[in-house]
């Protein structure tokens, strides 16, 4: 069975969904077969893989309210090897209709139960939010993969996400782990970046993957090309540093 990973921090603008494009995109290169689970209302994977987010029939939304199957709404080969259920704005307002759902917590997780065997990977982009599509995604998923972005105040939030992971795992889905933390938008120029990965190593007992993601302008560039940083500038130090994490995430077992 293959590995659900589900990309978490309550915090904005961290890198959520640059890993979780890049991510996908270099462990589908590297041959994996690939799922990727846009649950943001933002859709920024949804748009960083050149889909027209507003042009979309069947997004997320259609599928945890039940309009749609999963097969209407996933769309294949965006890349080579590599599948999305895409998202949209219309998923702003799924918080408000799930409240009435039975087994809410569990409605992505049911909605895919029986395309999840088709997969190596399953990459779950989540909002920056402990919202409830946080904790489907919590569920659906084996493992939290936490980016932390270098800069003041890294720490702030992580304690509450780590307790967050924990209520799931105890309450809703006893098998989550936490997959680790991955340090993002590194500068080697200051020594801001340095000490942030220090401290945050000093204070928390994850793991902490040995890839360290630099600011690289091309990762910023290429969402609006719509297409991942390995196909935009397969050399540039971005596309480097998510094929050594490709690397490592395929060589961590649970
Ligand atoms: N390593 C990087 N180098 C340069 N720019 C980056 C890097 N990672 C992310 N960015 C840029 O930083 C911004 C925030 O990144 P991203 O959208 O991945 O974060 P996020 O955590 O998904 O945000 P949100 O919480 O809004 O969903 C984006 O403009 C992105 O292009
Ligand atoms: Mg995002």
């Amino acid at each position: 069975m293959g590995r659900a990973i589900a990309i978490a921090n309550q915090k904005g603008g961290v890198g959520k969904t640059t890993t979780s494009i890049n991510l996908s995109a270099t462990l589908a290169e590297k041959g994996k077969k690939v799922l990727v689970i846009d649950t943001d209302p933002q859709g920024n994977t949804t748009s960083g893989f050149g889909l027209d987010k507003n042009e979309l029939e069947n997004t997320i939304y259609e599928l945890l309210i039940g309009q749609a199957d999963v097969e209407d709404v996933l769309i294949k080969n965006v890349v080579d090897g590599l599948d999305i259920i895409p998202a949209n704005v219309d998923l702003a307002a799924v918080e408000i209709e799930l409240i009435d759902m039975e087994e809410k917590e569990y409605i992505l997780k049911n909605a895919i139960e029986k395309i999840r065997d088709n997969y190596d990977f399953i990459i779950i982009d989540c909002p920056p939010s402990l919202s409830m599509l946080t904790i489907n995604a919590m569920t659906t998923a084996n493992t939290v993969l936490v980016p932390i972005q270098c800069e003041y105040y890294a720490l702030e939030g992580l304690s509450q996400l780590v307790r967050t992971v924990n209520l799931v795992k105890d309450r809703l889905n006893n098998e989550l782990e936490m997959e680790g933390v991955i340090f993002t938008m590194y500068d080697s120029r200051t020594n801001l970046s340095l000490q942030v990965v220090e401290n945050v190593k000093d204070h928390i007992n994850e793991n902490v993957y040995k890839t360290i993601i630099p600011r690289n302008i091309r990762l910023a560039e290429a969402p609006s090309y719509g297409i991942p940083i390995n196909l935009y500038d397969t050399k540039s130090a971005g596309a480097v540093a998510y094929r050594l994490l490709a690397d490592e995430v395929i060589g961590r077992k649970f």
